[in-house]
This record gives structure tokens, C-alpha cells and sequence, in this order.
């Protein structure tokens, strides 16, 4: 594929920043959208990526203002739409918290793809958890691109300490991988499943706590029933675009924990 531009939105965040690193070292133009691109706090780091100098351009936009995107989107070949709520207080405005922005605000940037008459795709990241919350998951799995959350189950608002959670992991250098190949295989279309591995995040502890016995873990499991129920994900689609085996469970934990020693958060 040769040089395109690409709009990445939400450009601040954890997935956006490792995506557009990625595209500029390819030779990508890249426009990313952020809230406020002169809050040097929140967008100095981008600056100092490989290549942002020449084709990184900060865009402001707000997945709540309408048209907020058409600038941001208008003349560029795809747009990776990261964009979104994640960690919001668990009250009662979830409604206004996170399901709004998330689905107007996606609503928004998909109408200003379909008016910018450049944009071929749009890659929008969604979540595991628009998959495996459900009371069958279990029975159903593994789970595919057809399986969807189950609202009754959401609704039931319950957390704790150690989270009482399975969930599915992958390393970000493979969720930057398939957000590429979904841009740039015109195979791809549809849902795709992005997951290394599932485990409960008791688990996670008991690999890390021999391995890094130095720091301090959670060990007081929530009394949360029924987000622990075991599952797995079928992960076949992507594996059928030539995608490679996904990175371990080890390897995230490990690349994470030397990125947060690096950056002395650890
Ligand atoms: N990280 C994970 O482990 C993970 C796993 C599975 C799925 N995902 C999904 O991947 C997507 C990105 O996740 P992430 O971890 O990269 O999130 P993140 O680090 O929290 O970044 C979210 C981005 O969305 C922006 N944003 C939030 N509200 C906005 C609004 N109203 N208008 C414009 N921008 C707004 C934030 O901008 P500000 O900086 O201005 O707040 C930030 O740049 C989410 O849909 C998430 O559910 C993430």
C-alpha cells in the first residue's frame, strides 16, 4: 500500500497514540483529532514521534459538537475512529457519561466520512465487551463476530476490588497490527475479533506475583458474581486474513511492566 492519509481520532488516547505512532513510521500522513490541540500537557508527547514533525497534524474536534469531524476527515483516504469514553464514573449518568458520546459521537464521525467523498474505510475500534458479557457465554463460545453483549446482563451494576472478571487480552502491538490490516486488506469487512487470550484477572496475578514479587497486589477478590463465568474467543476471521498468531499473555504483562518501569510509573 503506498503513502495515504489517515484521520485518527481521539488522538490522545493509549490505542490512537501506539496507532499513529505506527502509521507515521510507515510513511503515513496522519491528522489526529484531539479536544484541545493546544494543551501541550495532553498532545506535547505526540509531537515527539517519529515523522509528526512533517506529517502529523492535530485536529480539534468533539465527538458531542455535530460537524466537529468534517474538517478533520475531509480528503483523507481512511479514518480509525478510537475516539471514545472509557473509564467514566460508575454512577448513574452512565447514559450522559458514555453511551452518548459513544454512539452520537460515532454517528457523527461516520456522517462526516460519508460527506468528505475521500474516505474508502473506517476502522472503529470497539471493545470485547461488546461481545462477552452475556449469561450463555460459556455455552456459546467460543465467541465470533455474530455474538453481541447482552443488555440484561449490563444492567446489573455491580463491582468490587480484584475485579471477579475473565476477560480477553491482547498486546497493543497486535491491536495496532489489526486496526492496519482492517484499513488496509480489502478482505476485511465486517466485525473482526482482536484477542490475544482470556483469562480471569486472578490469573494475571498468579503469573506476575512470582515473576515481579516486588510489587504489591490485590488479592481481595470482589464478592461481584457473574462476570467470571469462562469463555473463549474465536478468533479464526482474522487468523484467515493472514493475521499471525497473537502475542501471549506473558508478553503484555511483560512489555507493559518494562514500559511503566521506563517511564518510572513503576
Ligand atoms: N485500552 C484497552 O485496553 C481497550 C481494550 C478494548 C477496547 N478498547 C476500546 O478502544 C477505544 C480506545 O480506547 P483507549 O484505551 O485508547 O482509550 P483512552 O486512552 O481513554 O482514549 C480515549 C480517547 O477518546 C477521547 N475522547 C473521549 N471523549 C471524547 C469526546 N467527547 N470527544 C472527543 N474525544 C473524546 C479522549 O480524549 P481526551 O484525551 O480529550 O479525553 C482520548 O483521546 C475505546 O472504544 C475502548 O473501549 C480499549
Amino acid at each position: 500500500m503506498g503513502k495515504q492519509e489517515y484521520c485518527v481520532t481521539g488522538g490522545t488516547g493509549f490505542i490512537a497514540a501506539y496507532l499513529i505512532k505506527s502509521l507515521l513510521q510507515h510513511g503515513h500522513t496522519v491528522r489526529a483529532t484531539v479536544r484541545d490541540p493546544g494543551d501541550e500537557d495532553k498532545v506535547g508527547f505526540l509531537w515527539e514521534l517519529e515523522g509528526a514533525k512533517e506529517r502529523l497534524k492535530l485536529v480539534k474536534a468533539d465527538l458531542l459538537v455535530p460537524e466537529s469531524f468534517d474538517d478533520a476527515v475531509r480528503g483523507v483516504d481512511g479514518v480509525f475512529h478510537t475516539a471514545s469514553p472509557v473509564l467514566v464514573p460508575y454512577d448513574d449518568n452512565i447514559q450522559e457519561s458514555l453511551i452518548d458520546p459513544c454512539i452520537k459521537g460515532t454517528l457523527n464521525v461516520l456522517r462526516s466520512c460519508s460527506k468528505s467523498q475521500t474516505v474508502k474505510r473506517v476502522v472503529l475500534t470497539s471493545s470485547c465487551s461488546s461481545i462477552r458479557y452475556r449469561f450463555d457465554a460459556q455455552a456459546a463460545s467460543p465467541l465470533d463476530e455474530s455474538n453481541w453483549t447482552d443488555l440484561d446482563y449490563c444492567k446489573r451494576g455491580l463491582r468490587g476490588e480484584l475485579p471477579n472478571t475473565a476477560l480477553g487480552f491482547v498486546h497493543i502491538d497486535d491491536v495496532v497490527a489489526a486496526h492496519v490490516l482492517a484499513m488496509e486488506d480489502t478482505r476485511a469487512s465486517g466485525r473482526l475479533v482482536v484477542s490475544g487470550s482470556v483469562a480471569h484477572w486472578s490469573e494475571v496475578i498468579d503469573m506476575l506475583r512470582p515473576k515481579y514479587p516486588d510489587y504489591p497486589y490485590e488479592s481481595k477478590l470482589s464478592a461481584q458474581k457473574g462476570d467470571s463465568n469462562p469463555h473463549s474467543m474465536d478468533t479464526s476471521k482474522i487468523a484467515q486474513l493472514g493475521f499471525p498468531p497473537f502475542k501471549t499473555l506473558e508478553q503484555m504483562f511483560d512489555d507493559c511492566i518494562i514500559s511503566f518501569q521506563q517511564k518510572g510509573l513503576l
